[in-house]
């Protein structure tokens, strides 16, 4: 089969080095994939959020199916387009990542379904907003209704800083019109939990779960990220606690969707906070995160394509989804001054004898030479029979990838081995 991945970060070249395994798959283009993507698959010069290139490249070049990863083309109706054009896809639709589109959606849907989460109010009036966040209980949490590049989200720890987060977004406008609407919601602790989850619509099969460490420092100091480490397994997410997510949140989120007429076809990702009153969903994508890919594929045994056919078709419940009883660790190596400014173009060496799987998500090829070209520049990701072990097998393979200005955080995998103490 003739397969296309749209995106161009560590994710996609985790899902591509996945997909090569499947015995089916011939070829992978990836539009525009990256420098370090270009050893495992075709690079193709059409941007992710390019809807009428991707479908014109996909009929060009008899592509049998598509994998949409990133939020922006989901929600953008990048799966209607190729659909309507014969292309079959892995990845929701338009009408159902909405789900992760509009955080006023997901909350509403999860009230009307009883599906756990922190109680909210939904504002489209800044003045009535600030009217509430002058007496609503501290810390708030205030989102941005839409997408934001993950940055939406701003938690006010005093009465100023939430004034301050209501204006910056619905007034200073700096999250564009996705800030045309917000909730604020309460503030919860706990453990946080990070579970893709296959499904055909009716059908959910969870991968993995896994932890991320979304600031920027160790001991979880500095801005938050994209992400800049996961493990998988989480060990808070025990088999006691993905049973009650199951009955009370996986399965009807489901069944929510389609009774809503949204069925979701793809892969679902529950942030979910291990609370003191139980799981309660912090935050729902439509589509694998990154860097929890990172971690989660490589412990799957199963084959990722049919996985994924399975979804777009609606057999599901009659595949193997499968995954190891390994562990992984996942160490990002960034761009020092990322998630604000940082500088590029510092050529990315590796040295004699890596283990680890390095996904590159911020590089380019020029002269043959791999230049760092993001923020998040690569993962490096280590399998090994337990937590311990992964974490030090992926940090002696980080010490053996080169590039200027590179930073990266130390305690990576810290506080699951804490919870693993316990
Ligand atoms: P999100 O962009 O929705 O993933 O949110 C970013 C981070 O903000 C989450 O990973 C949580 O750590 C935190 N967060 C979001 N909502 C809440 C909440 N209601 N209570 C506490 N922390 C939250
Ligand atoms: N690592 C968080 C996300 O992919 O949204």
């Amino acid at each position: 089969m003739k397969l296309m991945v749209i995106g161009s970060g560590g994710r996609e070249h985790a899902v591509i080095r996945k997909l090569k395994e499947s015995p089916q798959v011939e070829t992978i283009y990836a539009l525009p994939g990256n420098g370090g993507i270009a050893a495992d698959a075709v690079c193709v010069d059409i941007g992710a959020k390019d809807i009428d290139g991707a479908v014109r490249f996909a009929k060009e070049n008899a592509i049998d199916f598509a994998v949409v990863t990133p939020d922006d083309p989901l929600v953008l109706g990048m799966v209607d387009a190729l659909e309507g054009a014969g292309v079959p896809c892995f990845g929701p639709d338009k009408k159902a990542a909405i789900i992760e589109g509009s955080k006023v959606f997901s909350k509403n849907l999860m009230k009307k379904y009883g599906i756990p989460t922190a109680s909210y109010e939904v504002f489209d009036d800044a003045e009535k907003a600030l009217e509430y966040v002058k007496t609503a209980p501290l810390p708030t949490v205030v989102k941005a209704d839409g997408l934001a590049l993950g940055k939406g989200v701003l938690i006010a720890q005093t009465r100023e800083e939430a004034i301050e987060a209501v204006k910056s977004i619905m007034e200073d406008k700096k999250f564009g019109a996705s800030g045309d609407q917000i909730v604020v919601e309460e503030f919860l602790t706990g453990p946080e939990v990070s579970v893709l989850a296959f499904t055909d619509g009716v059908t959910v099969k969870p991968m993995v779960s896994s932890m991320d460490h979304k600031r920027a420092h160790d001991n979880d100091t500095g801005l938050n990220t994209g992400g800049m480490g996961t493990v998988a397994p989480n060990p808070y997410y025990t088999k006691d606690v993905a049973g009650v997510c199951m009955e009370t949140i996986f399965k009807p989120t489901i069944a929510a969707m389609a009774a809503e007429g949204r069925p979701f076809k793809g892969c679902l990702y529950f942030g979910l906070m291990l609370t003191p009153d139980g799981p309660k969903v912090i935050e729902y994508n439509c589509r694998f995160g990154d860097p929890e890919t990172q971690v989660v594929l490589p412990l799957m045994e199963s084959d990722l394509l049919e996985a994924m056919t399975a979804c777009r078709n609606g057999t599901l419940d009659k595949t193997d989804v499968r995954f190891s009883d390994k562990h992984a660790c996942c160490v990002i190596m960034a761009s020092n001054g990322y998630p604000e400014s940082y500088e590029k173009g510092y050529e990315i060496s590796y040295d004699a004898g890596i283990k680890a799987q390095v996904y590159v998500a911020g590089a380019k090829l020029e002269d043959g030479k791999l230049l760092t070209n993001g923020g998040r520049v690569l993962g490096v990701t280590a399998v090994a029979e337990n937590l311990p072990e992964a974490i030090k097998a992926a940090y002696a393979d980080v010490e053996k990838v080169h590039f200027g200005n590179a930073f990266y955080r130390h305690d990576i995998g810290g506080l699951a081995l804490k919870a693993l103490e316990n």
